[in-house]
């Protein structure tokens, strides 16, 4: 495996995160603000070209799994050709292309997504009531949303994986409507710990740990049980018997996952960032458009992986609060 995407902890960085646009058709309360952010200027966005060049790249070094994030990865006009180009990739190495999106403008080419070779979906979704959807995210649409999820599982999407981000107050109240649907569905339902980072209105009171979730579950449910993770997962898994799809907790806040992260990021930008909770590293596009040799870009990109820390500042611990101010607007642009 390459040294260049190996740390001084011996993780390997298998996994590259893509955000192909800071661009969305939702504007989540905890994610955005109402009237949306500053976009960066389109000539300081990476093209479709560059995109591909660095997925190249870090494919060549042992890069198996790209996931296409964003902003709402559906909203780039050419991402049925993007995902195109990144299937071609696939005889080099890359095993896995997966995208996260909120499956608001997806139905309609997803068919030919799986057809250009996506392998995997995550669809974000926190609530099932219409009235409560449009409260969230600002806009409407959970119908077609449903309608997607359905479709990804029959086109062989599976497990098609649905985040639901909880939040105290707002939707913690259909958790148990949210297992309900594994019932008879190949979902794997994730529940996601609340993030704070700046404008989102996080406060602790707002916060629930998955432990409660899970307790909470366990009251409705007697028969819940723990399937074994995957040392890359971030969620952890769990079942209950006789029900097709599974549940768990991506549990970012109460019990990090940090000693086996094998991911890295790319911003719509162009910057390399080696942890989720980080300021951008360095700008590849940058690099890309000084034609900077390709030796010397993996010895930049070497230099930035050896410079990751060994976690980020989690809920309990004493640098918490300094994340949690010291989260910039870079953040927002790459929470995922
Ligand atoms: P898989 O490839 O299916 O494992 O996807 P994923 O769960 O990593 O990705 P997804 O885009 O569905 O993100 C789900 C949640 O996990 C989001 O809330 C992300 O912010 C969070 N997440 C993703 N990657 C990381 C990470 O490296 N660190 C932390 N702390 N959280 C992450
Ligand atoms: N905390 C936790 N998860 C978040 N997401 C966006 N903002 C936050 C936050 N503050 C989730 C979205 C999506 C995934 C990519 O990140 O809901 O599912
Ligand atoms: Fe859009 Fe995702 Fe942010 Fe919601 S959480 S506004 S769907 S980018």
């Amino acid at each position: 495996f390459s040294n260049f995407l190996t740390d001084r902890f011996d993780r390997q960085h298998t996994y590259l995160r893509i955000s192909i646009t800071e661009r969305c058709n939702l504007r989540c309360t905890y994610c955005m603000p109402a009237e949306g952010i500053d976009l960066t200027p389109s000539h300081k966005l990476l093209s479709t070209e560059e995109i591909i060049r660095i997925a190249q790249l870090f494919v060549s070094q042992g890069v198996n799994k790209i996931r296409l994030t964003g902003g709402e990865p559906t909203v780039r006009k050419d991402i049925v050709e993007l995902i195109g180009e990144l299937g071609k990739l696939k005889p080099q190495g890359l095993q896995t292309i997966a995208m996260t999106s909120n499956g608001i403008a997806l139905k309609r080419k997803l068919p030919k997504l799986v057809e250009n070779g996506l392998n995997l979906l995550n669809i974000s979704l926190d609530t099932l009531d219409p009235y409560k959807f449009e409260l969230i995210s600002r806009r409407k649409g959970l119908e077609r949303v449903l309608e997607t999820i359905d479709q990804g599982i029959s086109l062989g999407l599976r497990p098609l994986k649905i985040n639901c981000v909880v939040i105290r107050g707002v939707n913690d109240q259909e958790v148990l409507d949210f297992i309900e649907l594994t019932r008879n569905k190949a979902i794997d339902m994730r529940f996601i710990e609340y993030m704070p980072f700046d404008g989102n209105k996080w406060n602790e009171k707002k916060f629930i740990s998955y432990r409660e979730l899970l307790d909470n579950i366990k009251t409705r449910y007697n028969d819940v049980r723990k399937l074994s993770d995957d040392m890359h997962n971030t969620s952890k898994a769990y079942y209950i018997p006789g029900f097709t799809g599974q549940f768990g907790f991506i549990t970012s806040m109460s019990d990090h996952f940090c000693g086996t992260c094998n991911r890295l990021r790319i911003t719509a930008d162009g910057n390399l960032k080696v942890c989720l909770f980080g300021n951008a590293e360095v700008s590849l596009r940058d690099l890309l458009r000084e034609n900077v040799p390709v030796q010397q870009l993996l010895d930049i990109i070497g230099a930035a992986v050896k410079n990751k820390k060994k976690q980020h500042a989690a809920k309990n611990s004493s640098l918490y609060n300094k994340v949690v101010s010291n989260t910039t607007s870079s953040f927002i642009r790459s929470k995922s």
